[in-house]
């Protein structure tokens, strides 16, 4: 009995670690974005039913749970995170959405986004330049990109919701 309670500590312990420690290594916590945020941030973006978002280190799925349910979207979120990779599936299930929904786990930097109509990103201005480069490698034209707290300094905002701190790009 002891021996199994040993083990199943170990393992929650890993998991716990797991969570936090590799959002950290990747220089951000594991914080969603809030409902009203992300609904305002698709918005703006003007979303057509089928078009597909992509979520840049897509954390919890929250962004992608609200794009496929809400604007009825196909959603693909990319994370480093395996915990956070499979919270989003079980989020995407529950919700009713899996069809809609592709999460990949890995480097978001290693994807190509030229499938992308919208990109969500919710990450910080440390990404600015890399980002804003593969994006404009990337993506096609018509896309639309909404950053979240930080901005693409490169690129000229088509529109910034001061009260949500969100930024809207096209391409
Ligand atoms: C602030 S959270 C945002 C989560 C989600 N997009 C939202 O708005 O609710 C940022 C996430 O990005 C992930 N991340 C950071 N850099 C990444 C990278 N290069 N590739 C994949 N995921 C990354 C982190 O693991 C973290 O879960």
């Amino acid at each position: 009995m002891q021996i199994l309670f040993g083990v199943f500590a170990i393992f929650v312990i890993a998991i716990a670690l797991l969570w936090v420690l590799v959002p950290a290594f990747y220089g951000l916590p594991p914080v969603s974005s809030r409902k009203e945020r992300i609904r305002r941030a698709l918005e703006l973006a003007n979303p057509q039913a089928g078009e597909t978002l992509y979520d840049l280190g897509s954390g919890h799925g929250r962004v992608l749970v609200v794009a496929a349910k809400d604007f009825g979207l196909n959603a693909v979120g990319i994370e480093a995170g395996p915990v956070q990779c499979a919270v989003s599936w079980a989020n995407a299930f529950r919700n009713g959405v899996r069809s809609q929904v592709r999460i990949e786990a890995g480097d978001f930097y290693k994807s190509n986004l030229r499938d992308a109509d919208i990109v969500f990103a919710y990450l910080t201005s440390d990404h600015g330049n890399r980002l804003q480069e593969k994006l404009s490698r990337e993506l096609k034209p018509g896309a639309r990109v909404v950053t979240v707290s930080f901005d693409l300094t490169g690129w000229n905002a088509a529109f910034f919701d001061r009260e949500q701190l969100v930024y809207l790009y096209k391409k």
